[in-house]
């Protein structure tokens, strides 16, 4: 009884003093890790949200510090969480004395400089994580002393400063003993050299992300036969060689195989049909060939993406019957065959269907209509052959579609069925519903008939290009109201009639319209021929249009016309003369950038059966040609006769005001010449044709 009783009151004597012990044993261990945090903060060297310096202060503990936290008995630092907090510095070897420290993350800050060696000793380590700093040095040469590490990651450091060239540098081989690793990432940090194997024998692992780096070598050929667990492996944008291990097929639980941008060979191994956890694909920009294995339609696949590769045969129909699929990208291989004409009966969740630059052909699949969420779809450069698909106006997300360089025909059913049928004020329930398409192409096919007035419809549209096939008819003038359109084009087509002027239609040159039957008003869009070298329209960053007349340097004489219209035009300025905006002059190339005249030459007014002035306009032209004469002889201190006066160097402006150029030829007199002289020079150039 006794026994029991005094035991009873022991123990908790015994407890009180070993506890006590225990403390007073890692008081100085406390002291250090105060130390190492003291001079952690005294690293920092920015800390603009003021996450430390007004709160690691010493009037509390350690442990209440934001961002640490401590073992509940031994009051050792065990946690040190300091992510996305904008702070600037570097890390200190003391850092390496936070010997009970269990989970460190200090990512997304601006942390540069060596990685420590001393972080080997932070045995009780299971987190790192220092992805998103400015970090550089080899991986810690003793990371296999982290025999406890669970999460490893310091991806996205990458020197942008370009001070020190040495980066995280290479993977130590004894990470391979790391026995409880389960995720490396080391994406984008700069790694290089052959690709360590022996990171494929820690059969924890269930994530490798290693992708945007410079590793060479290859992958070993039983790759999949120590990683049970493995669910992600990215290891894209390398320049890793060989084929795709076909052991593949052993990483039963494998969600994610990113293998893009890389030099992989050979055929995709059968056993990847094995992967029945698999829902993301991307093997693109490689040099892979061969037929796609059907094994993939067994898949639960959300994405797919193999495009820019060697890959033929046709497509496998079952990779249309994945219903999870959401992307699918086979663009630019060498694929044939047909697409099953159920196509998109059992893709509902199918957002981008790209595979353009293949040799597929048949009709074009009209179930696709039902995969309702597409929104990108891209089969321009195939064969496809036939009526033009009119079903597509069921898909109202449709944002880009790409159908060019096909052999699509019968415009009118395209005209009839798809576009006015859908847009036309008979159904207003569905005229918004390609609202959202920005970019439409249906260039080079064999579309015939009109352009459908109902393009108008297309409120989002940017881009449309309609060019090379045989449309009639006129270009509608309602197109004007698509405010967002900044690319047109129509050309080699069979179009006629006046070119719209108004809305994104002022923005568009002569490129977009040639080459068609008889669009009438061309000249407006082109500068004239030109006497010396070539005249280019362009644009200013800000948007002004600008002529930009380049001057021919083999010919001969063009440098001293080049001298005079420079000095003409810096000594000039008048309302009826062309404005100079600019020159460039350098040894072989010599350019004016002159102001843009949109009605361009008075020429092609007065000899085109199209455009045609009436008398007040021709009136109005005489007199400012008159107003610039009178400003060049009289109006500054030094007469300029400009020589070489015709109706192809004036010029007309958007409001048809005539601006005189051209001045290669001028003469400049100086004070002392007579009237006499001048009206002598000038007579030959004075033949005004217009009246
Ligand atoms: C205190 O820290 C040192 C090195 O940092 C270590 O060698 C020692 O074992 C620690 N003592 C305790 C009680 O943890
Ligand atoms: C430091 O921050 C922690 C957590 O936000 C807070 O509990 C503590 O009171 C702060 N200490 C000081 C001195 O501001
Ligand atoms: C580190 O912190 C960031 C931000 O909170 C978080 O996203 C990341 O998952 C953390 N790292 C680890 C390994 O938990
Ligand atoms: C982080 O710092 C950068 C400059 O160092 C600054 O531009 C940015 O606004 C800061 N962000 C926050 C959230 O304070
Ligand atoms: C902590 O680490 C530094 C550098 O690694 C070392 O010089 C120092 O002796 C260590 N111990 C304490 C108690 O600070
Ligand atoms: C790569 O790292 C740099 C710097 O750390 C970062 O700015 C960039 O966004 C990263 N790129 C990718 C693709 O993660
Ligand atoms: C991987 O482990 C196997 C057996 O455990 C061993 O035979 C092989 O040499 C190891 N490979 C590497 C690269 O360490
Ligand atoms: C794939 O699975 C089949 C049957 O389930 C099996 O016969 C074959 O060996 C497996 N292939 C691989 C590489 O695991
Ligand atoms: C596909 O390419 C492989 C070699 O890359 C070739 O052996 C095979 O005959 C090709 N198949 C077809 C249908 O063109
Ligand atoms: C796709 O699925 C449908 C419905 O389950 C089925 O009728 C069809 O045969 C399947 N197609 C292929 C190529 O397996
Ligand atoms: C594509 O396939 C054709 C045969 O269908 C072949 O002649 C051609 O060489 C292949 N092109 C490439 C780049 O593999
Ligand atoms: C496919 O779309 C058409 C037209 O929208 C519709 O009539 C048909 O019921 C749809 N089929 C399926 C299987 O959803």
């Amino acid at each position: 009884m006794e026994k029991m009783i005094m035991g009873s009151i022991f123990l908790p004597m015994l407890f009180m003093q070993r506890f006590m012990a225990a403390l007073a044993m890692s008081q100085p261990n406390f002291t250090a890790d105060q130390f190492a945090l003291l001079e952690f903060k005294a690293h920092i060297t920015s800390d603009p949200l003021n996450i430390m310096s007004s709160n690691w202060t010493s009037a509390t503990s350690i442990c209440n510090w934001v961002g640490v936290s401590c073992g509940a008995l031994h009051r050792r630092v065990t946690t040190l969480d300091l992510p996305n907090m904008n702070l600037t510095g570097s890390l200190p070897p003391q850092l390496g004395n936070l010997s009970f420290l269990v989970d460190l993350n200090l990512s997304g800050n601006n942390f540069h400089g060596h990685l420590p060696l001393e972080f080997g000793k932070l045995q009780r380590l299971r987190v790192m994580d220092l992805g998103n700093n400015f970090l550089y040095g080899s991986i810690l040469d003793d990371i296999w002393l982290l025999s406890k590490l669970e999460i490893f990651k310091v991806g996205s450091n990458n020197q942008r400063t370009g001070t020190i060239s040495r980066n995280i540098g290479e993977i130590p081989q004894e990470i391979g003993n790391l026995h409880n690793l389960e995720e490396v990432a080391a994406g984008n940090a700069s790694l290089s050299g052959p690709i360590l194997s022996n990171i494929f024998n820690i059969s924890s692992l269930r994530w490798i992300y290693l992708y945007t780096n410079s590793l060479s070598g290859t992958l070993p050929i039983d790759l999949c036969y120590h990683l049970p667990n493995l669910e992600l492996l990215s290891l894209y944008e390398n320049q890793l060689q060989s084929s795709i291990p076909s052991s593949i097929g052993r990483c039963k639980k494998l969600q994610n195989l990113l293998l893009g941008t890389n030099k992989f060979t050979g055929y995709i191994p059968r056993s990847i049909g094995n992967l029945t956890e698999l829902s993301r694909i991307n093997l693109r920009e490689n040099n892979l060939e061969g037929e796609t294995p059907e094994e993939i339609g067994n898949l639960p696949l959300r994405f797919l993406n193999m495009r820019y590769n060697f890959l033929n045969g046709s497509i496998p129909p079952m990779i249309f019957n994945i219903s999870t699929l959401e992307v699918i990208i086979l663009g630019r291989n060498n694929l044939s065959g047909h697409l099953p004409s159920t196509i998109g009966l059992w893709l509902p969740k199918l957002t981008a269907l790209k595979l353009y630059q293949n040799k597929l052909s048949g009709n074009f699949p009209n179930s696709l209509s039902n995969s309702s969420l597409l929104t990108i779809l891209s089969l321009n450069e195939n064969l496809f052959y036939g009526p033009f698909p009119n079903s597509l106006g069921h898909l109202r997300f449709l944002e880009r579609l790409r159908l060019r360089n096909n052999m699509f025909h019968e415009y009118s059913t395209l005209e009839r069925s798809f576009l006015s049928s859908l847009l036309s004020c008979n159904l207003p329930s569905t005229i918004g519903d390609l609202k959202d398409l920005t970019y439409l192409s249906l260039a080079e096919n064999a579309l015939e008939g009109n352009i459908p007035q109902s393009f108008d419809g297309l409120v989002s549209l940017e881009f449309l290009d309609l060019s090379n096939n045989i449309l009639s008819g006129v270009i509608p003038k309602s197109l004007e109201g698509l405010s967002y359109l900044k690319f047109f084009n129509v050309s080699f087509n069979r179009l006629e009639g006046e070119i719209p002027c108004r809305g994104s239609f002022r923005n568009f040159f002569a490129q977009s319209f040639i080459r068609n039957t008889a669009l009438c008003d061309l000249p407006r869009f082109q500068v004239p021929p030109w006497s010396f070298g070539s005249v280019y329209n362009g644009a200013l960053l800000g948007g002004m249009s600008v002529a930009i007349k380049v001057f021919n340097m083999q010919v001969k004489g063009v440098l001293q016309s080049f001298n005079t219209e420079c000095e003409v035009l810096r000594s000039c300025c008048h309302r009826n003369l062309v404005k100079i905006i600019s020159t460039c002059c350098n040894e072989d190339f010599k350019a004016l950038v002159l102001e843009f005249m949109p009605n361009g030459a008075l020429e092609k007014w007065l000899y085109s059966d199209t455009c045609c002035l009436n008398i007040l306009q021709r009136l109005d032209i005489v007199i400012d040609v008159a107003f610039a004469l009178e400003y060049l002889h009289h109006g500054q201190s030094v007469s300029i006769i400009h020589c070489d006066l015709k109706p192809s160097n004036v010029l007309l402006d958007e409001d048809m005001v005539a601006h005189v150029g051209d001045f290669g030829l001028a003469k400049l007199l100086g004070k002392g010449a007579s009237v006499m002289q001048t009206m002598q020079i000038a007579t030959i150039g004075y033949r005004l044709h217009f009246l």
